[in-house]
């Protein structure tokens, strides 16, 4: 006899769940990221002019994110993961936070800041377990290394992957994402008509499309609480007067 197949939860998320370890979100701080215009050290153009800024900035911002740790919203995906549930997480964030509380299954569509690659092929990847970029780093091909991050203005190379992988959820959850940057906020457009979406965010009524079910609160809070329940009930259970007010995406 075959098993029944195991619910698959997808979870979308961005910088708001990496907030509570300390990490700054990146509209928070009105339109600059971490003091620096963000034209200036995240895209092609501010590399071209001024690279060693660029890869001082990121220098730091990953001094920072080896420092972090994982939240309570990552530790309880991660864990869910652990109690026998299929976990896909798809993230905007570049650091670390969810592989470290043990996630498993994780696609980083814009790029992970603990890597490096080359300048003249993309395919070129060095992790960086320690240390950051300088100025004369090179690929095996004798190019500059630059952060293996997606910057404004450039294409997303894993934004198919992440439409395959949320047209095969059984529930999307997102979690702390403005749902300001596409393309990766049109994801929500790829599940399934009659799969239901949850958004956990503390603007989540704001921000919400139609048909989600929009939950005003943090990650913290908000994941462990859902997390909980779905273990309890080996299932992805919604309360059911709030699973009636959500519906299909795709036709709105
Ligand atoms: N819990 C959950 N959400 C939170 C929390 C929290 N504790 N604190 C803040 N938020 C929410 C904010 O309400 C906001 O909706 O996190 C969201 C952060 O939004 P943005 O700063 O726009 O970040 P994000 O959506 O991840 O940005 C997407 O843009 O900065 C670029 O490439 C970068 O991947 C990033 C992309």
């Amino acid at each position: 006899m075959t098993q029944p197949a195991l619910p698959h939860l997808v979870v979308f998320t961005g910088s708001g769940i990496s907030a509570e370890s300390g990490i700054k979100t990146f509209r928070a701080s009105d339109g600059l990221w971490e003091n620096h215009p963000v034209e200036e050290v995240a895209t092609p153009s501010g590399w071209r002019r001024d690279p060693e800024r660029v890869l001082d900035f990121y220098n730091l911002r990953r001094e920072q994110i080896r420092k972090a740790k994982p939240g309570a919203a990552h530790k309880a995906l991660a864990d869910l993961e652990q109690a026998g549930f299929k976990v896909s997480i798809i993230t905007q964030n570049i650091d670390d936070l969810h592989e470290r509380a043990g996630s498993r299954h994780v696609l980083h569509l814009h790029g992970e800041i603990l890597k490096a690659r080359s300048t003249v092929d993309g395919r070129m990847r060095y992790p960086l377990p320690k240390g950051g970029i300088a100025m004369g780093d090179i690929c095996d091909k004798g190019s500059q290394l630059r952060p293996d991050v997606v910057w404004f203005g450039e294409s997303v190379p894993l934004f198919p992957e992440a439409c395959d992988i949320v047209s095969e959820a059984d529930l999307l959850l997102v979690v702390g994402t403005s749902l300001a940057v596409m393309p990766a906020a049109s994801l929500l457009t790829h599940v399934d008509d009659d799969t239901p979406c949850v958004v956990i965010d503390p603007n989540a009524d704001e921000l919400s499309p139609p048909g989600v079910l929009a939950l005003n609160t943090t990650a913290g809070e908000g994941v462990p609480a859902l997390v909980k329940q779905w273990k309890q009930q080996g299932r992805l259970w919604l309360p059911e007067g709030e699973m009636a007010s959500v519906g299909p995406l795709r036709s709105r």
